[in-house]
């Protein structure tokens, strides 16, 4: 089976989370932190994880995995390849993958789920 899952979000919300580290902490890991914030403009790439990771969750609910967004972590390769890992037994089986995109005020995801 091969299942899809979109997010959209507005960016400048996320600008009051960059600044509640507690916040910044529910929805990014340590590395996902430090990513976003060896950017020019983090919020950007802190909106494009947290669509990446709400569209993660939409796909995998179709292969009956409940995922949230503290079991996903979204790093980038070195050629700037968005790359997923989810830490659930149940997604062990499952190729993963999402693209981000994200312009001045609006960033979104896409992510697509398949058996291995
Ligand atoms: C990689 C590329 C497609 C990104 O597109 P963009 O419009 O600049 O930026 P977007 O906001 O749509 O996408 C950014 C996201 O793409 C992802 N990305 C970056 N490099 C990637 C790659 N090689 N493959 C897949 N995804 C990539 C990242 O997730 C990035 O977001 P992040 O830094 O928050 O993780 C673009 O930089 C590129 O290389 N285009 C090729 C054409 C080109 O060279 N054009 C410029 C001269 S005309």
């Amino acid at each position: 089976m091969i299942s899809i899952g979109v997010d959209c979000e507005e960016i400048e919300r996320f600008h009051k989370i960059l600044e509640d580290r507690r916040h910044l902490e529910r929805i990014l890991t340590p590395n996902e932190i430090e990513y976003c914030l060896s950017k020019a403009d983090p919020k950007k790439h802190l909106a494009a994880r947290f669509c990446a990771k709400e569209a993660m969750i939409k796909a995998l609910s179709y292969h009956k995995v409940n995922a949230a967004l503290e079991n996903i972590e979204i790093l980038n390769d070195a050629n700037g390849v968005p790359r997923v890992r989810v830490n659930l037994d149940a997604a062990n089986d499952l190729v993963l993958q999402v693209s981000l995109s994200h312009c001045n005020t609006i960033a979104f995801a896409q992510a697509i789920v398949y058996d291995k």
